[in-house]
């Protein structure tokens, strides 16, 4: 049963699935990495439409940088080009990019687009759009905890939670398409009581349907926080 405060606040997503999308079809890896900017494009507006004020995904993790040399620079041009088609695209629909990760590991020519889109898009307030890239669990936690002792900050839980590159609220459900049953280093802190689900879909094949799916078992699941599920009927809480 569906717990009466379930609601659907923010998802984030790891796309999963483009390289074998592509090998599928004898195409190149980076092939499978464009359709799967396509999907995106497609999801995004379905949230917006879904009422989903947050969606945060991942793009390219800190450990993406061993793959061949070809598919990481086209990632990168991949990136850099969207940034320049989209933004105004995503301008119009209200969307408010903001990026995540270690920026100072990307080229200047990508640095520059993220800090344009995210100045451009900076009023919107439809849909807030996180990208992860060049973003890792552990790098964002051992950062934040960082930044806290360089300024004497005690280190707690709160205070840990307000450093994290990604803040502002805690995804209520984690999809990873691609059929693999695992994090990858994708928000770490913030998923502690995430509800995940693993679609089988490769990201590029991920649509509507496969996202309505998704947030109909969302919906199904009770969230209990380790309460106990007599505390969380409906009888129980008190009339205000
Ligand atoms: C996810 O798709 C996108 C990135 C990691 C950049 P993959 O490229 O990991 O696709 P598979 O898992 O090899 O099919
Ligand atoms: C996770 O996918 C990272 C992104 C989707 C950006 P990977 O394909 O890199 O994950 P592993 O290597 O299978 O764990
Ligand atoms: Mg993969």
């Amino acid at each position: 049963m569906a717990h009466p405060d379930a609601g659907l606040h923010h998802v984030a997503i790891v796309m999963d699935g483009n390289g074998r999308w592509a090998s599928k079809r004898f195409l190149p890896r980076i092939a499978g990495h464009k359709q799967g900017v396509d999907t995106l494009k497609r999801i995004v507006r379905a949230c917006a439409q879904r009422k989903i004020a947050v969606l945060t995904v991942f793009a390219f993790s800190s450990e993406n940088w061993s793959r061949p040399e070809d598919e990481v620079s086209g990632l990168m041009d991949l990136l850099a080009g969207a940034l320049a088609r989209e933004v105004s695209q995503l301008k119009q629909d209200g969307v408010r990019l903001h990026f995540v990760g270690d920026r100072s590991g990307l080229s200047e020519r990508v640095q520059a687009g993220l800090a344009r889109a995210e100045l451009e898009t900076a009023d919107n307030r439809l849909l807030t759009l996180n990208v992860c890239f060049n973003y890792g669990g552990r790098w964002e936690i051992a950062h934040a905890a960082a930044q806290l002792a360089q300024r004497g900050v005690p280190i707690t839980v709160d205070s840990l939670s307000q450093a994290m590159a990604l803040s502002a609220s805690d995804p209520d459900l984690l999809i990873r398409t691609g059929g693999e049953f695992r994090l990858s280093n994708f928000l770490l802190w913030q998923s502690a009581y995430t509800e995940l689900y693993f679609s089988p879909a490769l990201w590029p094949d991920f649509d509507d349907q496969a996202l309505d799916q998704a947030i109909a078992e969302y919906h199904a699941r009770e969230r209990r926080f380790g309460k106990t599920s007599a505390q969380l009927t409906p009888s129980n809480v008190s009339p205000s």
